[in-house]
């Protein structure tokens, strides 16, 4: 403290450098005015004011992040040929980024909803981003029903309040989301900090390697820390206690050293295995059982370094699935094919053309493309070419890169997926409530279900969602018709 006082401050300057005169009053004819249009300064400073918002992301509005390394510790190079994964003990700068998906960006860290957990990987072949939840799964699985499940956990049209109604409207219409409300009203949808919990890819992702083998696989962070969480009632004291519980937490452990980790395993599935599995492997809304698919452990995740501008670094930050190195791709999965369109595109709106440019979002690798020109360009490569072809030795694309594909019938349908034998909706979240969860657990989800669903949902709704829970698992749907006072009994044979 003592130095600041000691050390003289410098002389204030509008941004364009030019020196103020004063911090506190503004350029006036005489005390009482009228203000002067050439007081260049203060109007600067009220019009900047007045722009220092960007629109907030449409959803996972609050967020917190925080620097690290990711280091390889097992050899994959015979599934993948990206370059960061090809060297036991490499290490990769990244990015992660944790949030609430549907609160706003003044809302509070410990309400119940899935977390997002974001990874820009700054790799030697430029940024990869792994943009996944705290789920391994997800409430739908076309995305042409995101941007609905999403209004109908948002604020409404009329009384811009959010509604349980319009929740267990939309869940209760639609069975696959079953399997991840079910994972959402365990304890597991009230993680006790970020650092306590797990992240997945939660899509099944490819990966080539050198000799052009493809395989599919699927990426699970296990927290280092343990997995703790909040019942509802400790979640909703903590709401009321410090809305950014989980942000304090997370920016308090790395600045006193105490750096949070999480292992990598991987679930590898050889790529002819897909056709004939079980269920289709790259629907979101399941799980590959551990039983068909062990995981092997490839890495770890550390986290040892606080932005020092939230606004510069984790608000502007822009993640996009799109972005995939080569030695991994996408995967039939269309929810994973909706988001690589949807990502950058949202970019370009919140931040710009050129949100690629801002430091955060910039790879650490060279930069050799095309593109040019547009608001807010700074990075330039001089009178460089800017066209392909040329014959003043510009950028030439690397032929030789394997292109992520996968063999279709190309005819044209809007359809679910092809079926597998298990591809039914409720068969992996009866597995959660009977094999998962403890009875303990059991107890939780029941209660949680039944006080979410007391919230100002309709009769008609509460039913129909009953009879899902129902299909679940019948004891759990007898335990919530109780719960909710209801004198519904369906049998599973009567509500199929
Ligand atoms: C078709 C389905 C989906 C669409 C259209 C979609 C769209 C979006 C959009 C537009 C954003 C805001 C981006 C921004 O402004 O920076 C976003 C953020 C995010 N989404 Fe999705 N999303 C989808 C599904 C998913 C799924 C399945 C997951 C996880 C497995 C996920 C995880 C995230 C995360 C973690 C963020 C926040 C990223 C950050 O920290 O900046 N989304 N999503």
């Amino acid at each position: 403290m003592s130095d600041q006082f000691e050390k003289k401050p410098p002389v204030t300057t509008t941004d364009a450098g030019i020196p103020a005169t004063s911090d506190e009053h503004s350029l006036s004819v005489g005390p009482n005015g009228p203000l002067l249009l050439q007081d260049h300064y203060v109007i600067q400073k009220m019009a900047q004011f007045n722009r220092e918002r960007v629109p907030e992301r449409v959803v996972h509005a609050k967020g917190s992040g925080a620097f690290g390394y990711f280091e390889v510790t097992a050899d994959v190079t015979k599934y993948t040929s990206a370059a960061f994964l090809n060297t036991v003990g490499k290490r990769t700068p990244v990015l992660l980024r944790f949030s609430t998906v549907a609160g706003e960006q003044g809302s509070a860290d410990t309400v119940r909803d899935p977390r997002g957990f974001a990874i820009k990987f700054y790799t030697e072949e430029g940024n990869y981003d792994l943009v996944g939840n705290n789920t391994p799964i997800f409430f739908v699985r076309d995305p042409s029903k995101f941007s609905d499940f999403i209004h109908s956990q948002k604020r409404m049209p009329g009384d811009d309040m959010r509604s349980s109604n319009a929740q267990w409207d939309f869940w209760s219409l639609s069975p696959e989301t079953i399997h991840q409300v079910t994972f959402l009203m365990t304890d597991r949808g009230t993680p006790r900090t970020y650092r306590h919990m797990d992240g997945f890819g939660s899509h099944t992702f490819m990966w080539i390697n050198a000799q052009s083998e493809k395989f599919w696989v699927k990426y699970h962070f296990k927290t280092e820390q343990g997995i703790e969480n909040f019942t509802d009632a400790e979640a909703k004291a903590m709401t009321a206690e410090d809305p950014d519980f989980h942000r304090r937490d997370l920016r308090e452990a790395i600045d006193k050293g105490d750096f949070p980790a999480w292992r990598l395993d991987m679930q590898i599935m050889p790529f002819a295995d897909a056709a004939n599995y079980r269920f289709n492997p790259f629907d979101l809304t399941k799980v590959w059982p551990h039983s068909d698919y062990p995981a092997i452990t490839v890495g770890r995740l550390v986290l040892d370094r606080n932005p020092e501008n939230f606004f510069a670094e984790i608000e502007q930050a822009s993640f996009e699935p799109s972005n995939m190195v080569p030695g991994i791709g996408p995967s039939p999965d269309k929810m994973l094919l909706g988001r690589l369109f949807s990502y950058p595109d949202a970019h370009r709106y919140r931040i710009g053309t050129n949100y690629l440019q801002v430091p955060v979002n910039q790879p650490k690798s060279e930069v050799h493309s095309y593109n040019k020109d547009g608001s807010m360009r700074y990075r330039h490569n001089g009178n460089q070419p800017v066209y392909a072809p040329n014959s003043y030795s510009g950028p030439q694309a690397n032929p030789n890169i394997i292109e992520p594909g996968w063999e279709t019938d190309g005819a044209l349908v809007r359809s679910a997926y092809t079926l597998h034998a298990e591809d039914d909706d409720f068969g992996q979240a009866g597995t959660l409530y009977r094999h998962v969860l403890s009875p303990e657990d059991r107890d939780h989800l029941v209660n949680n279900i039944v006080n979410h669903m007391s919230q100002g949902v309709e009769k008609f709704i509460q039913e129909r969602a009953i009879k899902l829970w129902y299909q679940v698992d019948p004891d759990l749907g007898t335990r919530i018709a109780q719960g909710l006072g209801l004198a519904i009994s369906l049998q599973v044979e009567e509500v199929k």
